[in-house]
């Protein structure tokens, strides 16, 4: 088996895990009160938290931010009006991190796509992406963008991952790795 289709594999089966988890967490309900043993998806999510767009602008500044900063990801705060940047039902997927650790960032943040980054945003972490990815870094798929671009979005045009994936309009430019990725 090649090596990037065995990443592509475990990325997959974490963001499942992710997406599981955060979709069994209602932001509404309180968790701590079930009783019941936490999963080990549960566990996962609450290990990383969501640390914000300026974390990670610090040394992406440049690159996907700028461009980033054109989407409409950046954006989907403002695309709610005040009343509804109060419902729950539209912030969810007009925010980042809303039910995970409970934390509110507005907009769909770097974080939203590619997994709460207090750990993996040191250099160390970020220039390895074996160690980055075990700190919680997701390299986004299909799976990712489904937890908000379904049929539950009072918008829903229809989700083409190949399509939508290269859309200026949602996607940040992807450049050059500056470093080499650390063969193993
Ligand atoms: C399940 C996730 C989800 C929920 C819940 C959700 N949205 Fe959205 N919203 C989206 C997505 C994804 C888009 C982008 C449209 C697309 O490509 O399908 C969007 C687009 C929009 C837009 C841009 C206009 C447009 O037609 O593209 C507005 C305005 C909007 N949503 C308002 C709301 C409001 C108001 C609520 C609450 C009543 C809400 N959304 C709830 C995911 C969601
Ligand atoms: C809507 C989801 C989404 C958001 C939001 C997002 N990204 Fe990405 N990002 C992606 C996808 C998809 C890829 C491509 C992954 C791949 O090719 O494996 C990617 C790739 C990257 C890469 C690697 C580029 C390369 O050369 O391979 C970096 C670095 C990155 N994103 C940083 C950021 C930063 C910083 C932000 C916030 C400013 C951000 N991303 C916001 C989806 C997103
Ligand atoms: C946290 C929720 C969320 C996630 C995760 C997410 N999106 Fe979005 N996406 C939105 C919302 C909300 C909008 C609409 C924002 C607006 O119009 O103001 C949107 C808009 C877009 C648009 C622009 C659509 C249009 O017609 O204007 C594209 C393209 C897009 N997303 C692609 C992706 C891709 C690809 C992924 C996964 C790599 C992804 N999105 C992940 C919430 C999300
Ligand atoms: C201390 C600086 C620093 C911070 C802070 C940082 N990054 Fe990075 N990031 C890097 C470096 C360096 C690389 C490797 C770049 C390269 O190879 O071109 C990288 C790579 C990445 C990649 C691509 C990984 C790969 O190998 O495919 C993604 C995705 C990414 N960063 C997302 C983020 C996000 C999201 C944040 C904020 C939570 C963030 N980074 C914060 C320095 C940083």
């Amino acid at each position: 088996m090649s090596r990037k289709l065995l990443i592509a594999i475990v990325v997959l089966v974490a963001a499942m895990f992710i997406g599981a988890s955060l979709m069994a967490a209602d932001p509404e309900k309180p968790t701590k009160t079930t009783g019941k043993p936490d999963t080990t998806a549960t566990k996962a999510v609450a290990k990383f938290n969501y640390v914000g767009k300026d974390k990670c602008k610090l040394c992406h500044m440049k690159d996907e931010y700028g461009s980033w900063l054109t989407t409409a990801h950046a954006k989907a705060w403002e695309a709610l009006k005040p009343e509804e940047q109060k419902k729950d039902s539209c912030v969810v997927c007009h925010s980042t991190g809303k039910d995970a650790a409970g934390v509110l960032l507005t907009g769909v943040q770097c974080e939203a796509c590619h997994g709460p980054g207090s750990a993996y945003k040191t250099q160390a972490n970020m220039k390895d992406k074996k160690l980055a990815m075990n700190a919680g870094m997701i390299e986004p798929t299909k799976e990712v963008c489904v937890k908000c671009h379904n049929d539950k979005s009072p918008n829903f045009k229809g989700f083409d991952f190949d399509k939508y994936s290269k859309d200026p309009k949602g996607m940040h430019k992807t450049f050059p790795k500056k470093t080499e990725e650390k063969k193993g």
